[in-house]
């Protein structure tokens, strides 16, 4: 079995990924210092999939440390590099924390990539180094438009370090893969998104309904869009991990034309933030409350993808629909206070 490195592989699509690739054939070991990842993530992929999982609590910012890993691995023969911090308001407040953190530990994996011989690297970046786009449904040729925050920006930075280090590399391959809006939960509702206090739409509205939260807000109703509210791409996160085992088997197959290509990884249907709630209360059943308040600064009004490429040239399909992604979301969310009041027993 190929053995793959996931760095970040103890937060939400890291820990997704795993599952895919782990059912696909691959061997794979985990790096994630659990500053933003959960051991109780690496507890739920090893109980879906019957199997121990390793993983190396290592910050990616220490590179002896890093190297230690490569050298009591020297089987590995490809990287999927999730490990960043990610929180758009979080990067806004502390800038220097992110550009630290996010492109220190991708120039050491890269670094350790290079020192020991792996070719093949799949870098987790985001739909939000488009920017504020005005070529709907956007595809990978689209200009990237000014980053709306540190976050952002670093992704930016990150592929063009990937570019490069590809281009003066012949034997190093690189797939960026350009996220929408990740949301939902593994069918099992044993793995999920874990975030005590989030920000994003989908955790919000399921706390929301679970009573861990009195409300929420829709910011904003009055952008120009079919009913007021942001449309983004919303798409399941196990078909964002499929993609990464199918981005990896591509590389490792040879398929690639380029060094360094991008995919973006979206469904194609934008959805307003009213439809994904009305979605949310006819496949759950639950009545949410939500009041309808301010726009949000830093958001974008409108993204969704073009995702020919992924299609075409990974052989990628998505499987998810939007209510399968509320009716897992909801069963995680609901799994998660049964679990909880579980260990409240214990
Ligand atoms: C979606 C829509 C909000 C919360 C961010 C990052 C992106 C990626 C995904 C990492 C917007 C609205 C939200 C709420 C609301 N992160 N909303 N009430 O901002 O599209 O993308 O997360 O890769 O890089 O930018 O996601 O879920 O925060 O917002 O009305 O309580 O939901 O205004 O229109 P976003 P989101």
């Amino acid at each position: 079995m190929k053995k793959i490195l996931v760095t970040g592989g103890c937060g939400y699509i890291g820990g997704h990924t795993i599952v895919d690739l782990i059912n696909n054939g691959f061997d794979v070991i985990s790096v994630d210092d659990l500053s933003k990842g959960s051991e109780r993530m690496m507890l739920g992929v090893e109980q879906v999939l019957h199997r121990k999982v390793k993983n190396y609590k290592v910050n990616l910012c220490n590179l002896e440390d890093t190297e230690a890993i490569f050298n009591e691995n020297p089987d590995i023969v490809g990287i999927i590099h999730f490990a960043a911090f990610k929180s758009v308001p979080e990067s806004v407040a502390e800038p220097l924390k992110y550009y630290r953190n996010n492109l220190q530990s991708l120039v050491n994996i890269l670094q350790c990539a290079q020192d020991f011989g792996v070719h093949h690297f799949v870098f987790s970046s985001s739909c939000s180094v488009y920017g504020n786009t005005t070529q709907l449904p956007v595809d990978e040729l689209a200009p990237l438009a000014q980053a709306e925050s540190p976050y952002a920006h670093t992704k930016q930075i990150g592929e063009d370090i990937c570019r490069n280090i590809a281009t003066v590399n012949d034997d190093f391959n690189t797939i960026l893969l350009r996220y929408f809006n990740p949301v939902g939960a593994h069918e099992s509702a044993i793995i999920g998104e874990l975030q005590e206090k989030p920000e994003n739409l989908v955790p919000v509205i399921t706390q929301t309904a679970i009573g861990k939260r009195e409300e929420m807000h829709v910011f904003g109703t009055d952008y120009p869009t079919r009913d007021g509210s942001c449309v983004r791409d919303y798409i399941h996160v196990m078909d964002i991990a499929n993609a990464h085992t199918r981005a990896l088997q591509y590389l490792i197959d040879g398929k690639n034309q380029e060094r360094c290509e991008v995919f973006n990884l979206g469904t194609g249907n934008g959805v307003t933030v009213l439809e994904l709630i009305h979605s949310f209360e006819k496949v759950t059943g639950q009545k949410l409350n939500y009041k309808l308040g301010p726009r949000r600064a830093g958001d974008v009004v409108e993204v969704y993808a073009n995702n020919n490429k992924a299609k075409e040239l990974l052989g990628w399909e998505t499987k998810y629909s939007l209510d399968q992604m509320m009716d897992t979301a909801w069963r995680w969310e609901v799994a998660m206070k049964k679990e909880a009041a579980n260990v409240g027993l214990n």
